[in-house]
């Protein structure tokens, strides 16, 4: 498949023939099999799940509770009983920091995160060590911005509580070696959280064969609608994990003065859910099923190395991220120009790139840096549009010198 054909299931490249779109690692574009399946489900199954006993409600439950299975198999788990909806990565941290984690921890407990991730699998952490008296180790990065694994296996010992990481890290672009860090955590018998937002539209999961604990991707990251995303727990935590929110829909029994909930996933999962979201999202996962991921991850991050090559040609700018193990997010300093005027000027070239802390304000504070200019390559981008980034940053360079 070309990437011509793959351009054509989004609707918005044929609404915007020339969009340069590289604001992937952001929020990815819906193909219309995406939008199909939520405008078919508004239109000819629109009911409530779980409570109706009539047709419509019966088979919006059928749809939303296959929904699971699909999202299971997709990211190689044993079953749908493992998979939670949430509304996307950040939720999914937040309920186990908060409802898995925070009981559990005390003074003298640590928890393991690095400086390069992401605030999302950064504060929920954060905040439940302030407020237990844990400690949060922070791992360092080295400079190619690869973790350092000597000194992360250095933080972890008998009272490492959790061990958080990014699967690929959303402003360096670094594909972190998560199963040497589930072997370091497991040695230690501590549960593992791997953040795949980056990485779950084109990378396998295997979560059972990897053995990972907890992980969450959003579906607006792999081609799916906002508002929608998962937390995978394995079979080993999934009757530990508690409510979050509470309310409707995920008890087995409420008294006056206590009330009995079901358990994970349903214990999560309180009101009314997200249905045609969450059938979108299945709709992305089938969509990237019928596709040779591997292929055009590999020609993404074929499009990221030229890029990479051309743009480290350019006097004064400097990558931020060249880890030797490398997906295709790229960011990048141009010194003397601020990343928000670089990405106007690259605008005005009709190229959308991100400019910022990408919400890694403790991995920028470390570098001495304000912000950086990402672009982010996934199956629609061409060679094309990888050298017209180039030459448009050449252009910004010897405009700005
Ligand atoms: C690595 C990583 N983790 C977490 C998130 C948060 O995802 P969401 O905003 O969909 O919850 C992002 C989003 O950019 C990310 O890149």
């Amino acid at each position: 498949m070309t990437e011509t054909d793959i351009r054509g299931d989004f609707p918005i490249f044929s609404q915007d023939p020339a969009l340069v779109y590289l604001d992937n690692a952001a929020t990815t574009q819906r193909p219309e099999i995406v939008l199909k399946a939520m405008d078919t489900f508004y239109r000819k199954g629109n009911a409530n799940i779980h409570r109706g006993v009539y047709d419509l409600s019966a088979r919006a439950t059928d749809h939303y509770e296959r929904a699971r299975h699909t999202i299971a198999g997709f990211i190689g788990a044993r079953s749908g009983e493992n998979i939670g909806f949430t509304s996307g990565t950040t939720e999914s941290v937040n309920i186990i920091a908060r409802s898995f984690l925070a009981g559990r921890l005390s003074e003298g407990d640590n928890v393991v995160v690095n400086i390069a991730e992401h605030h999302a699998n950064f504060i929920p952490w954060q905040q439940v060590c302030l407020e237990t008296g844990a400690e949060l180790r922070v791992a360092s990065i080295d400079e190619t911005g690869a973790l350092n694994m000597t000194e992360f296996a250095n933080l972890i010992d008998e009272r490492t509580r959790m061990i958080a990481v990014a699967h690929i890290s959303n402003t360096l672009g670094t594909i972190h070696p998560i199963d040497e860090i589930i072997a370091l955590a497991h040695a230690v018998n501590a549960p593992v959280f791997i953040d795949a937002a980056q990485s779950a539209a084109l990378y396998p999961l295997d979560v059972e064969k990897r053995h990972i604990d907890f992980l969450a991707f959003s579906g607006h990251k792999i081609f799916g609608p906002f508002g929608t995303g998962i937390l995978y727990v394995s079979d080993k935590y999934r009757d530990q994990v508690g409510p979050y929110s509470v309310g409707g829909g995920m008890i087995r029994d409420v008294g006056r003065n206590a009330t009995v909930f079901q358990s994970f996933p349903g214990n999560l999962e309180a009101g009314t859910a997200n249905i045609a979201g969450v059938i979108g999202m299945e709709a992305a996962v089938v969509y990237l099923q019928g596709l040779d991921r591997n292929m055009l991850r590999e020609k993404a991050d074929a499009i990221a190395v030229e890029v990479r090559k051309g743009l480290s040609g350019i006097p004064g700018l400097h990558l931020i991220g060249q880890a030797s193990n490398i997906s295709s997010i790229i960011s990048f300093d141009l010194e003397g120009v601020h990343p928000h005027d670089a990405a106007t000027f690259l605008n005005a070239e009709g190229i959308a790139v991100r400019a910022g802390m990408h919400c890694t304000q403790p991995l920028l504070d470390s570098l001495g840096l304000a912000g950086t200019v990402r672009a982010s390559f996934t199956i629609y981008n061409t060679v094309e549009e990888g050298e017209k980034l180039v030459e448009a940053v050449k252009k910004l360079h010897n405009f700005w010198a």
